[in-house]
C-alpha cells in the first residue's frame, strides 16, 4: 500500500493529573516527508516525538507506525531513532565509538559495523575526524555525531527535538540547509520539533503548529504562512496587520468586508467558516504593503504618515499611521529606495493586493483579548 500514512497519530491525548501535555491529536505523516512540530514552548511537542519514539506512552489513542500499532512497543523495537536535544553523546568514546555505540546489540559482526559506522559518518561529513574524543568536538560536530548516530540504526523515521538549539545563528543556518540535503538523500521521514518558525518554513514540506496540546493547523509552509487559520497561527508565524471589520456580504465561498482604511474587500471563505455575526477579523503580513515612491500609481492605494521606523540592516521596519480610531499598520520594506531615510512624520503611500489579506477564523477572533 504505497500511500498509507507512515505515521498515523490517531486521537492521541496525553494527561499529567488534570494536565493534558497532548488533547486529542490526530495527525498523518507520509513517508519520506520532512515534518515540523511547531509550536511555542510547553505546547506538548517533545511530549509528541517521545509518544512516536516510544519513550512515552499515551493516556488515549493510538499511533501506528508503518501501518502497526505501536501502543505497548518498546522503544528499541520501532523503526524510529530520536535525535535528543541535548545530543546525548558520550564525551569520553571518540566518534566512531559513539556512532558504533547503538548498533553493538544488534551483532552485525565487524566488518559490517565498521562499514555502517563509515557510512553513516560519510552522511553528516564527519569521515575523517572518526577518531576524535566528542569532548574535542565543536557544537556542530557534536550535533553531526548525533545525527550519525541515529541515521547508524537506519531507521524508517528520525525524529530531532530542537536539534539545532544550542548552535549560534550562523552555524544553525549552515546545519539547517545540511538537515535538509541530509533528509533528501537519505530519503527516510524526519520529523522535527521546532519553537523556530523560520526553521519550519525553511526545511519542511508541511508543518503542524501546535498550541496548548492541540493541533491548530497543519499545512505546506507557504499555506501557512499565507494562509493561517486563525489569529493565533498568524501571530506565531511573523507579523500580522490584524483589522477587526463589519461583514458587508457572504455568498459563493466568498465574503465581502468594509474596512475603515481599505475599504470594501472580498475574500475567499476558508473552509468550515462561518461567517456568524457581522464583524469579523482580517490580517494582511507587513511585507504585503508597499511603499509608493514618486509618481508611481497602484490599483489599490491607502494613505499614511510614518509614525515609527526600525532599522535592520537589509529592511526597514515602519509603524504607519492611517487615521484617527485606526490601529498603526506595520510594513516592511527591503532597504533599496530609501524607506530607511524616511523620517517621522513623512506623508507615504502604500500599495496592496487585496487578495493578500486573509480570513481569519472565529476562534481566532474569540481569542483576541
Ligand atoms: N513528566 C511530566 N510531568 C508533568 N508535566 C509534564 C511532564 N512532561 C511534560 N509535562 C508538561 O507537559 C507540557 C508539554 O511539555 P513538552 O511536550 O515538553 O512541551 P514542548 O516540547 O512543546 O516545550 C508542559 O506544560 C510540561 O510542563
Ligand atoms: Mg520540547
Amino acid at each position: 500500500m504505497a500511500d498509507r500514512p507512515m505515521i498515523e497519530i490517531d486521537a492521541v491525548s496525553r494527561s499529567y493529573g488534570i494536565y493534558k501535555a497532548l488533547d486529542g491529536v490526530t495527525l498523518d505523516i507520509a513517508a519520506g516527508e520532512f515534518f515540523s512540530l511547531l509550536g511555542p514552548s510547553g505546547c506538548g511537542k517533545t511530549t509528541l516525538l517521545r509518544s512516536i519514539a516510544g519513550f512515552d506512552t499515551p493516556t488515549s489513542g493510538d499511533i501506528r507506525i508503518d501501518g502497526l500499532s505501536t501502543i505497548s512497543v518498546p522503544p528499541n523495537r520501532r523503526p524510529t531513532n530520536m535525535v535528543f536535544q541535548n545530543y546525548a553523546i558520550f564525551p569520553h568514546l571518540n566518534v566512531q565509538e559513539n556512532v558504533a555505540y547503538g548498533l553493538k546489540r544488534l551483532k552485525l559482526g565487524a566488518v559490517e559495523e565498521r562499514r555502517r559506522v563509515g557510512d553513516a559518518l560519510d552522511q553528516v561529513r564527519l569521515s575523517i575526524l572518526g577518531q576524535r574524543k566528542a569532548h574535542e568536538l565543536s557544537g556542530g560536530q557534536r550535533q553531526r555525531v548525533a545525527l550519525a548516530r541515529a541515521l547508524v540504526m537506519r531507521p524508517k523515521v528520525l525524529l530531532l527535538d530542537e536539534p539545532l538549539s544550542a548552535l549560534d545563528k550562523k552555524l544553525r543556518e549552515e546545519m539547517q540547509v545540511e538537515l535538509r540535503s541530509l533528509q533528501k538523500a537519505v530519503g527516510i521521514t524526519f520529523i522535527l520539533v521546532t519553537h523556530d518558525q523560520y526553521e519550519a518554513l525553511a526545511l519542511s514540506d508541511r508543518i503542524a503548529v501546535m498550541f496548548g496540546g492541540k493541533i491548530a493547523q497543519v499545512a505546506t509552509p507557504k499555506e501557512i504562512y499565507q494562509r493561517p487559520r486563525t489569529r493565533q497561527v498568524a501571530d506565531f508565524l511573523g507579523g500580522m496587520n490584524f483589522l477587526e471589520c463589519v461583514i458587508a456580504g457572504d455568498m459563493d465561498g466568498k465574503v465581502t468586508v468594509e474596512t475603515l482604511s481599505f475599504g470594501r474587500i472580498t475574500l475567499a471563505k476558508p473552509n468550515g467558516f462561518v461567517a456568524a455575526g457581522n464583524s469579523v477579523l482580517i490580517g494582511i503580513r507587513p511585507e504585503r504593503l508597499r511603499i509608493l515612491w514618486d509618481d508611481e500609481r497602484a490599483p489599490h492605494e491607502i494613505e499614511g504618515i510614518v509614525a515609527n521606523r526600525a532599522y535592520f540592516g537589509d529592511t526597514t521596519h515602519l509603524m504607519v499611521n492611517v487615521g484617527q480610531g485606526q490601529a498603526p499598520l506595520s510594513i516592511i520594506e527591503t532597504n533599496n529606495f530609501g524607506a530607511d531615510d524616511l523620517p517621522l512624520g513623512a506623508p507615504l503611500r502604500l500599495a496592496f493586493e487585496p487578495n493578500a489579506f486573509v480570513l481569519l477564523s472565529q476562534e481566532g477572533l474569540e481569542r483576541a483579548e
